[in-house]
């Protein structure tokens, strides 16, 4: 049993197997990572390492964060970075409705490796925004559906890393991914935990390339793009269409709240 400190009104500090914090949001009843994966671990290969690696030979990126929550998916981009010695001009734009959290977060116990970007957390803690050289994060806060409908900025990288469909629906349904391919550039790659069908029968239904991201020390996860990709094993999304014809995506008219 994993033990819980209070951390906000909502949110409740946790420590995953990988011995990294994360954290639990009594609002939605679901871990901000997998406990079981770990959250730096989870952060690292199913999203940073693909990512970056997809982009290798660029020299400038937009990162698209969905959403920042505790902002590892941020914090773990520079450091790899930083420790591969990779540099690029790196925009990261992360939307996060809870202004709480991200107020409270040069509080929060973040893994020692870390350490070197508290500066950053800090500056996003006091005004949500860190511009330093070439590395430039701003965190919306609002709702990460507003901003999408709203900006006209591309997109290299797009981390879709919501709380999962069945307590966070808003941010998986085939208006929303509709809106995010939008923004996505043609070469542009998106990385996700979930390996749910009807999560991938919507990014495949967007013209998207659904692979697996798999891995011997995390479970099983997904990257997408509008361009064939070679690192990884293709899902045949119409064999498993045929296989099960009556799942249907999640739509906007499914949910009750939109938020
Ligand atoms: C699974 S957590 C994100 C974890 C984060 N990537 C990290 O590495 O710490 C999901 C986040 O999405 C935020 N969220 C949920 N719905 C949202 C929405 N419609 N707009 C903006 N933020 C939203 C939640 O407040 C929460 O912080």
């Amino acid at each position: 049993m994993h033990q819980k400190r209070q951390h906000t009104e909502n949110v409740q500090v946790v420590r995953s197997n990988d011995g990294s914090c994360t954290a639990y949001s009594q609002e939605y009843e679901e871990h901000y990572h997998s406990t079981k994966d770990g959250a730096l671990n989870e952060s690292l290969n199913k999203h940073v390492i693909p990512a970056l690696l997809h982009v290798k030979e660029k020299t400038e990126i937009t990162i698209l964060d969905i959403c920042f929550g505790l902002g590892f998916n941020t914090l773990a981009t520079l450091y790899y970075l930083q420790i591969n010695k990779i540099k690029k001009a790196v925009t990261i734009i992360s939307p996060e409705r809870d202004a709480e959290l991200v107020t409270s977060l040069h509080n929060f116990d973040y893994p020692d490796i870390f350490k070197p970007f508290l500066p950053v957390i800090a500056a996003i803690s006091s005004k949500q925004e860190y511009h330093e050289d070439n590395i430039h994060v701003n965190v919306i806060i609002g709702d990460a559906r507003t901003y999408l409908k709203t900006t006209t900025t591309m997109f290299d990288i797009v981390y879709q890393d919501a709380f999962s469909p069945a307590v966070n629906p808003a941010l998986w349904t085939r208006e929303y991914f509709s809106d995010l391919t939008r923004l996505m550039k043609d070469d542009a790659i998106l990385t996700t935990y979930s390996t749910a069908f009807k999560t991938r029968l919507a990014l495949h239904e967007q013209q998207l390339l659904v692979y697996l991201n798999r891995g011997k020390c995390f479970r099983n996860a997904t990257v997408a793009s509008k361009q064939e990709l070679h690192k990884y094993e293709r899902v045949d999304m119409h064999h498993k269409i045929s296989c099960n014809p009556n799942i249907e995506v999640l739509r906007d008219i499914h949910i009750k709240n939109l938020l």
